[in-house]
Order: C-alpha cells, then sequence, then structure tokens
C-alpha cells in the first residue's frame, strides 16, 4: 500500500541517518518530490542540490508548528511518507549516564525537546493537511533502548526515557489517525547501531559487525517501509522489520 510514494518529507534532514535514507529514496524513486526540514539550509547538507522543497526550522520549539504549516499549504498535496529523523543521545557536555548520581534536570528536559517534541510538533503541523482518502505513513526514528519491555541494562537515563516517551507518542499518533483517515500507518523504528556522529563515541566497544554504514541502515529501513500496511500500524520496528516490545 505504501511502496510507491510521490512526495516523501524527511525531518531532522542533516542527520547521517537522514541523508542516507533520503538518497536511498531518491535512488529508488527519482522522480520523487522531496521534502525536508532542518536546523540549517539546504546548502549545508551535504549532498544535497537544493533541488527539493526545504525548510530550515527547529522542531523542537512550538513555534515551528506555524511554520511548517505556512510551509505545507504551499504545497498541494500532504506527504504519503513522512520520516522523522530528529534525535539525540549526547552533545559536548552531555553524554548516557551510568547511574541516577549522573542525571541532570536541564539535560533530561533537552533530551525531551528533541527526542520527543520535535516529533509531537511535526505531527501537530502536518494533522490539519492530511485527507481521510490519502493514505499516510509516518516513522519516527527511535531505539530500542527506549523499550520498556527489552531494557535489561538500565543506565542511559535520558536517552531511555525520552525515547520511551517518543515511542508512547507514535502509539497515540497510530490510534488518532486511525481513526481519521482510511488508511494510515505510524511506527517508530530501531535503525540498528549505525555510523552516524550520535554513535560516535560509543563505537569503540562495538564488534564491528554490529555497527552498520548509514548507507545499509537507510536500505534496511526503506526495505521495512516499502512493505508496510495499515495492519502493522502501531508498532515499534527493529531494522529487519520484526517487532520489537515496547
Ligand atoms: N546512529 C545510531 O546508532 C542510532 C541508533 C538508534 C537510534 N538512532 C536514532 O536515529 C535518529 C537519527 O540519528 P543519527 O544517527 O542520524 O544522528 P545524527 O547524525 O546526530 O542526526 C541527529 C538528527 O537530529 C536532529 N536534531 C534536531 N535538533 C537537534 C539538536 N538540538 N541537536 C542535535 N540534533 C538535532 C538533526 O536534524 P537537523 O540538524 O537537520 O535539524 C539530525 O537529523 C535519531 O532519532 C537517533 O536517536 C540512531
Amino acid at each position: 500500500m505504501f511502496e510507491n510514494p510521490q512526495t516523501v518529507l524527511i525531518a531532522g534532514a542533516s542527520g547521517g541517518l537522514a541523508q542516507a535514507i533520503g538518497a536511498e529514496i531518491v535512488r529508488r524513486h527519482p522522480q520523487i518530490t522531496l521534502m525536508t526540514l532542518s536546523r540549517i539550509t539546504v546548502d549545508m547538507i551535504p549532498g544535497h542540490t537544493g533541488e527539493r522543497h526545504h525548510l530550515s526550522v527547529s522542531l523542537e520549539e512550538a513555534e515551528s508548528i506555524d511554520i511548517i504549516e505556512n510551509f505545507m499549504a504551499e504545497h498541494s498535496v500532504p506527504p504519503d511518507w513522512v520520516i522523522n529523523c530528529c534525535g539525540i543521545l549526547h552533545d559536548d557536555f552531555h553524554g548516557p549516564e551510568k547511574s541516577l548520581s549522573q542525571c541532570d534536570d536541564h539535560w533530561l528536559i533537552q533530551s525531551m525537546q528533541i527526542n520527543v517534541l520535535s516529533h509531537l510538533h511535526l505531527a501537530r503541523a502536518l494533522d490539519g493537511f492530511l485527507q481521510r482518502r490519502l493514505p499516510v505513513l509516518w516513522v519516527s526514528l527511535s531505539a530500542k533502548v527506549g523499550s520498556i519491555g527489552d531494557n535489561q541494562l538500565g543506565g542511559w537515563y535520558s536517552y531511555r526515557i525520552s525515547k520511551a516517551a517518543l515511542n508512547m507518542l507514535v502509539k497515540n499518533l497510530s490510534i488518532e489517525w486511525a481513526r481519521k483517515l482510511e488508511d494510515s500507518c505510524v511506527v517508530a523504528i530501531h535503525p540498528g547501531t549505525t555510523d552516524t556522529s550520535l554513535s560516535k563515541p560509543f563505537q569503540s566497544n562495538l564488534h564491528p559487525d554490529k555497527l552498520y554504514a548509514p548507507e545499509l541502515s537507510a536500505k534496511r529501513i526503506v526495505d521495512v517501509l516499502s512493505q508496510l500496511s495499515t495492519a502493522e500500524t502501531g508498532q515499534l520496528l527493529f531494522w529487519d522489520g520484526s517487532q520489537l516490545p515496547w
């Protein structure tokens, strides 16, 4: 049902996975209309020529809702696929916490803003443009460590808490859009540990077989998305398309 998108919107477009996913979609569907959202301008996104519809916006801010609505109003049809890649694990001063004593309120709040609100704001901005009879596939890049059922190790408080909250947002959205639209599929997906700036500081202990190139992860994710149907809505997926526990 979702295998031949005409218009794809990618949010967080400057990221390692976002760029690779965009390139993979364009490779498979050269005629696609690609809409991109990023904090930075399109000319600063490597490999992107500007031959696209781009909006520079910071999705973690509530003001982004109006800004995206105005951008969407310029386009005649809403996207068939929406892929939100926004997420943060560390910055120059913070990283995954090993214990309670390392937790910092401001970092948790910042993690919630980027990992959750950037997805909520985009959903709110698109909601008014969706049409009952037009199919929509929404994907949030989440993380296996945000699965409460799968958590055996603990730690990584801010990332786990915020990704678990993102997962609940995705579940709620799947229910609301299933009521509102005839054909919707709303999922979260774990891309696998991928060689991007997000995972860079944590790669040294990884077996090389467990660290994937962005191009490989993108191919796997686009494979999964192309095979989804409305029956799979409301799921947290592993990169091979299998279901993870929430
Ligand atoms: N790489 C992995 O191993 C891995 C594993 C599991 C899950 N994930 C998830 O996959 C998604 C993409 O990650 P990635 O590996 O491509 O990481 P990345 O290269 O660091 O990209 C991070 C993304 O987050 C967006 N973002 C928005 N506000 C941000 C802020 N204030 N600070 C930093 N980034 C911000 C960026 O978008 P703009 O700058 O374009 O606005 C960018 O697209 C994330 O949600 C991540 O949690 C990644």
